[in-house]
Order: C-alpha cells, then sequence, then structure tokens
C-alpha cells in the first residue's frame, strides 16, 4: 500500500533510510487529478529506480491572478488507488503551509530568465519562476537520483533543466512521451474543463501542429508561413490562438535557417479553457 506523508519531517526520514541502504530514488512532481500520462512517469521512474515518490501539490506559486487555481480538479482518493496500483513508493501531499510557512508575498524566487518570458511565459508571467520555485524545493527535499516530466509541458521540461543545471542540482532530469486520447488530443487534467461541444473541436490542436510538423519535414517553407497557417486553421476550428510557433527545439529561440532540429509548440483557447501541446520537428533538408 502506497504510503500518504504531509509532513516534511517525516518524509525526509524515509527518504533517508532509503539513502542509507543506497536505495535508487525517483521524484514524480504532479499537480493530482491523474491520468494515463502522469502514470507513464511513475512507470518510467520505476524503470530506473528502486524507489519512487510523487508528489500531489496544487502550487499556489505558479498560479497567476485570476487563473485556475481555486477550481483545479483535486481527485485525491482517485490519485491514491491509480498510484497504488502503479507501485509508488510515497506518495507526498504537504498543505501548503508546509511549503510556504512564510507566505507567498516574500518568498525566495528561483527565476530562469530568458525560457521563462516566452511563449506561456509570455501569457503566464510569472508561472515559470512558480514552478521553478516549487521543483527545486521538492527536489532538495527528496534529493532523488532522477525526476521525471513530461514533454506535453515542453517549455517546463527546458525550464527545469537550465534551473537544474545553473544551480547544480545532482537530479538527472528525464522527458517521458506526450500521452494522448485515441483522436490525438494531449491528455490533461485541464481537459476536465472542456464542454461537449469543446471536446469534439479540442483534437484539431494536435491535428494543426502535425500537419504544421509534416510540411516541415517535406518541404522549405519559412517558418513564418507554417505558423501563419497553424494559427489560421485554430481560428477556423474556433479556437482563440495565444501563440502557434516554430521554435529551436534545444532553448526555444527562434530557428536561424541552418537549425534542423525544431519544436513547434502552440497554445490556444476553447471557450474558458486553455489548451497547450507540442510536437518534435526534423526540417526538410535538400540532399
Ligand atoms: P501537472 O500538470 O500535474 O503535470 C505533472 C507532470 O505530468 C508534468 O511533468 C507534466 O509534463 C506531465 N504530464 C502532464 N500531462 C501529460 C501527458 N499527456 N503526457 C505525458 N506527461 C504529462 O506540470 C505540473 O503538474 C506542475 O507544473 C509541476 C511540475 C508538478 C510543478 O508544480
Amino acid at each position: 500500500m502506497i504510503a500518504r506523508v504531509a509532513r516534511i519531517a517525516e518524509l525526509k526520514e524515509i527518504v533517508k533510510a532509503w539513502r542509507d541502504q543506497t536505495q535508487r530514488i525517483a521524484l514524480v512532481p504532479t499537480m493530482g487529478n491523474l491520468h494515463r500520462g502522469h502514470l507513464a512517469l511513475v512507470e518510467h521512474a520505476r524503470r530506473l529506480a528502486s524507489r519512487t515518490v510523487v508528489t500531489l501539490f496544487v502550487n499556489p506559486m505558479q498560479f497567476v491572478a485570476g487563473e485556475d487555481l481555486d477550481r483545479y480538479p483535486r481527485t485525491f482518493e482517485q490519485d491514491r488507488a491509480l498510484l497504488d496500483a502503479a507501485g509508488a513508493d510515497v506518495l507526498f501531499v504537504p498543505e501548503v503551509a508546509a511549503l510556504y510557512p512564510n507566505g507567498l508575498d516574500r518568498h525566495t524566487e528561483v527565476r530562469v530568465p530568458g525560457l521563462d518570458a516566452l511563449l506561456c511565459g509570455a501569457s503566464r508571467r510569472g508561472h515559470f519562476t512558480g514552478v521553478a520555485t516549487v521543483v527545486t524545493k521538492l527536489l532538495n527535499l527528496v534529493r532523488p537520483d532522477l525526476a521525471v516530466f513530461g514533454e506535453k509541458d515542453y517549455q517546463q521540461l527546458l525550464v527545469i533543466k537550465r534551473m537544474v543545471a545553473d544551480l547544480c542540482i545532482e537530479a538527472e532530469i528525464h522527458a517521458v512521451e506526450t500521452a494522448r486520447a485515441p483522436n490525438g488530443l494531449a491528455l490533461s487534467s485541464r481537459n476536465a474543463y472542456l464542454t461537449e461541444a469543446e471536446r469534439a473541436i479540442a483534437w484539431r490542436l494536435y491535428a494543426a501542429l502535425c500537419e504544421a510538423g509534416d510540411t516541415l519535414t517535406r518541404a522549405a517553407p519559412s517558418f513564418q508561413s507554417i505558423e501563419r497557417r497553424g494559427r489560421a486553421r485554430l481560428e477556423e476550428a474556433g479556437f482563440q490562438v495565444d501563440y502557434f510557433a516554430v521554435r529551436r527545439a534545444s532553448d526555444l529561440m527562434k530557428p536561424a535557417p541552418e537549425d534542423s532540429d525544431l519544436r513547434i509548440l502552440a497554445a490556444a483557447w476553447l471557450g474558458k479553457t486553455r489548451l497547450i501541446d507540442n510536437l518534435a520537428a526534423r526540417k526538410f533538408v535538400e540532399r
């Protein structure tokens, strides 16, 4: 049976005992309302480590004012049962006051400049500082050998990799590919907000990314024309587009013509729900 731990001191005791036995420890941070995508991270962790800590914490610091902090889906009992079946060892579920004992206003911040201002960072100011800060805390509490994140949140993954390198944190960062519904829609806790009519459209976000990826591999059009077409596809389908961007996979900067390792990323609103997705792409090179 998976152990539910709420107290920091208890978590530290458990992981210290494991470390003393030279067990390899993996960390999987989540905000709960778990789906098959989260469970794929746990499976990955279990393949590489003998002990897995999953954290479930809806982190207030990464929600921008006016966002969905209060209505974010909380399904603790269901999550616990899924993690138990998946074979995770500890489920760490701290209270907000345990991680932010002095409140949020004057808390030390971990900022990853540059990467935090692009794409999702431009429309969600402060979001990645909240993510980087809480992930630093979790890494420091558990001191895992490795931590596992999803490519679904590709910008988040790069922010965390940069932060871990910059702050000389020991953990290896592993990425797992995006789990999708049969129609291509990336699984996300926020899909629960979609109405039935919106659900019937949502898969088109991935379809637009695939079309753009296909064009990039088969022909050599300008990145701008691909972005324009992607945006138009989504608008036709009924989305309000935040961004549709072709970027360099390594750092999300605008690619130079000679860059071939690319990532296409998009964020768009369907009604009151903001969806994000991304796709790896290689550029067509003439032989
Ligand atoms: P959350 O949205 O709960 O996601 C937890 C982890 O699951 C992240 O690494 C995310 O990229 C991954 N994930 C989500 N949907 C996925 C999918 N369809 N396929 C594969 N992986 C998927 O991301 C967060 O929480 C938070 O920002 C967190 C890192 C926990 C910090 O608070």
